[in-house]
């Protein structure tokens, strides 16, 4: 990890009133993680460039964006996968460049991708803890503390409000859903303080997304930061706190709750143009007057940017 020393802050940081600080009534609270001006470049490709973004214990911060709009160059940045080229990124308001994985998680930040790194035939408990396994006894007799291990799995889902019958069945038997759930407990349960989503609904059924987006608030109840990586507003709106509209490695909109509808985030996901084509085409076949009417609508209410 690089340690830059100039690290900087503006008005859009956090302000903690509740403990005042003697002289000045306030003291200054750095956001978890903050993106400022970020960008990557492979070669001559600029894949992302000039975004904003700040993520905080206990919020949701939405990133949307169609394919090829630079979601997963983003989580990439700050899973410590790839160093971003341009801008800076802070984490506790300390400028730093990652530069793998593993230092990531060591500072707390963990991701979840959409395709799990699961062993499908090993117990869900195996899952788990794979690659910290909990061991018991000394030197030559130490060995696999499974009970141990079955019990906090099973506690730990609990917790999280995933009641399963059984921590011994193979992971393989549980739904994408539950999959992505049990994937969140462990990112909880392991420390992570900042946890990115990739995707995580982008598979599954409209009940199945319902399961993951509770759990999402559960993460954010107990205090995670949460990075929810998306491209349907529909998913992102109920739980989000904040939303990045990335298009073509760029931002086009980074909005507090309070300042957007879901609407708003349709039509700028859509595009006002291709909107319009798509309520003309609709038309043309006779489709639902209901449906291009609200499509029409999305479009009116789209924010300019
Ligand atoms: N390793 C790379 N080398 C060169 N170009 C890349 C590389 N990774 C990504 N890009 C380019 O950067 C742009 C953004 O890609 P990125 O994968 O971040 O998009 P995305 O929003 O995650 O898309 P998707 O929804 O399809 O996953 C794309 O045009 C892509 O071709
Ligand atoms: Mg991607």
């Amino acid at each position: 990890m690089t340690k830059n020393t100039t690290s900087q802050h503006d008005e859009s940081e956090a302000y903690d009133v509740s403990t005042e600080n003697a002289g000045t009534g306030l003291t200054h609270v750095p956001h978890l993680l903050s993106l400022k001006g970020a960008g990557k470049s492979y070669g001559n490709i600029i894949a992302l460039s000039d975004v904003d973004m700040d993520v905080d214990a206990g919020r949701v911060t939405c990133v949307l964006g169609d394919n090829g709009a630079g979601k997963s160059t983003l989580i990439k940045i700050i899973a410590g996968r790839h160093e971003h080229t341009t801008g800076t990124f802070e984490i506790n308001g300390e400028s730093v460049t990652l530069k793998s994985p593993r230092e990531a998680l060591n500072l707390g930040i963990a991701a979840v991708y959409q395709d799990l790194a699961v062993v499908p035939l090993m117990p869900i408990w195996r899952n788990f803890f794979l690659g910290s396994e909990l061991k018991r006894g000394w030197g030559p007799l130490r060995i696999l503390d499974v009970e141990e291990m079955k019990r906090i799995t099973k506690r730990e889902l609990l917790e999280m409000g995933i009641d399963l019958r059984d921590v011994d069945q193979p992971i393989g038997q549980l739904s994408g859903g539950e999959r992505q759930c049990v994937a969140i407990a462990r990112a909880v349960y392991f420390g992570a303080k900042a946890l990115i989503l990739d995707e995580p609904t982008a598979a599954l059924g409209v009940k199945q997304s319902g399961v993951v987006l509770r759990y999402i608030l559960r993460a954010r109840d107990r205090g995670l930061g949460v990075i929810f990586i998306t491209h349907n507003p529909h998913h992102a709106f109920p739980v989000g706190d904040r939303f990045l509209l990335l298009k073509r490695g760029k931002s086009i909109g980074y909005y507090e709750k309070k300042d957007v509808t879901l609407n708003e985030l349709t039509a700028q996901m859509a595009g006002g143009a291709e909107l319009e084509e798509l309520a003309h085409e609709l038309e043309q076949v006779g489709g639902n007057t209901a449906l291009i009417h609200q499509i029409r609508e999305a479009e009116v209410t789209s924010p300019t940017v």
